[in-house]
């Protein structure tokens, strides 16, 4: 079945999603499951670290036996075991850890670590098989924004990140202040295209000249303000037209530094990546500037820019083309940098 190929075994939990996926070659899918907790977490809004770790520990070894039965391939096919190692949150790391750590004990089979971004940077290879190194990456999701040089495909160099909150934590907080719901960030991104993304001017902010670090904090506080006083007014908020605004405050100030970044690194490829990915305003305006200035643009299909071990399995790969292995010492990092 696997011709010579490299299989690898990938399991995921850093957050709220249970994933195990089984590789070919690195890039393609033999399969990935998915178990998401966000049912669970949407009664609080918001991810509990304690009700995580727990559906995790549950829910990891009917993932990997599904994953592996899908896959057509035996565990003595597997090359290697690939696992998110980082950043993430610590009790979630450990249940993927822990259960790698035993199928690598028990098999003999080499166990590679991965960043959690590297795998988000690596959705890009699994969609786009003619896809490589070097471009710049947008690395958007609810836990991280950053604007990467990817020179390789185990050398990522971060050129600016998020001093605050990160942008899908700014899409969660607003949503919910909308009263939308969560995750906030496909609810905005549908509501707001009946919107109208002039209507409120909420602030850019661009940070000192020349900075590719982003600050989203002060956004929230922001639309709460503009609801309170349209309250005290007596007017009707409009809450598509709100969700707009906000929308387009943050992706002006996302498109506008990740394409810059490209253009100083004499990049002619961006590739986003991340949950936040998804947004279908954030690819629009993106492909627009990117057209402009001759860049071409890569992203992923939704279900890759959410969290999957399928990525997890790609950047495994690589390391492990590279010589790079871990050992059973293996640990939990919750703030891995890259
Ligand atoms: O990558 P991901 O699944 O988990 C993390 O590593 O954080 O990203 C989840 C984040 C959430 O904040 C969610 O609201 C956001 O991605 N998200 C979106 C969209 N789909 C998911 N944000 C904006 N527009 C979307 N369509
Ligand atoms: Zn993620």
């Amino acid at each position: 079945m696997k011709d010579g190929k490299l299989v690898t075994l990938a399991i995921e939990s850093s957050c709220d999603e249970t994933a195990a996926a089984v590789m070919l070659e690195g890039r393609n899918i033999l399969s990935s499951i998915i178990s998401s907790q966000i049912d669970i977490h949407k009664l609080y809004g918001g991810v509990v670290p304690e009700i995580a770790s727990r559906h995790h520990l549950e829910n990891v070894n009917t993932v990997v036996d599904q994953a592996m039965d899908e896959s057509g391939v035996t565990m003595d096919e597997v090359d290697m075991i690939g696992v998110t190692c980082g950043p993430g949150l610590v009790g979630a790391l450990l249940i993927g850890l822990a259960t790698a750590k035993a199928y690598a004990a028990a098999t003999g089979k080499p166990l590679i670590g991965v960043h959690h971004i590297h795998g988000h940077i690596c959705a890009n290879f699994i969609e786009h098989k003619q896809l490589e190194p070097p471009f710049t990456a947008l690395v958007i999701s609810g836990g991280h924004t950053n604007i990467v040089e990817v020179t390789d495909y185990n050398k990522c160099q971060v050129l600016g990140g998020t001093r605050d909150d990160a942008a899908g934590e700014a899409y969660d907080k607003v949503a919910r202040v909308l009263g939308l719901g969560y995750p906030g960030g496909p609810l905005i991104d549908k509501i707001a295209r009946a919107g109208n993304p002039h209507a409120v001017e909420f602030k850019r902010v661009f940070l000192e000249k020349g900075s590719l670090d982003f600050s989203f904090s002060g956004i929230k506080t922001g639309v709460l303000n503009f609801i309170n006083s349209e309250k005290q007014s007596g007017r009707n908020i409009c809450v598509p037209d709100i969700a707009a605004s906000f929308q387009a405050a943050v992706l002006d100030v996302i498109v506008a530094k990740t394409v810059s970044a490209a253009l100083d690194m004499k990049k002619d490829r961006i590739v986003l990546a991340g949950g936040v990915a998804a947004n279908s305003r954030l690819r629009e305006m993106l492909k627009a500037e990117c057209d402009k200035n001759g860049i071409e643009l890569y992203y992923p299909s939704p279900v890759l820019c959410t969290d999957n071990a399928a990525m997890i399995g790609c950047a495994a790969y690589y390391k492990y083309k590279a010589g790079m292995r871990d050992d059973l010492t293996l640990d939990a990092m919750p703030n891995l940098e890259l």
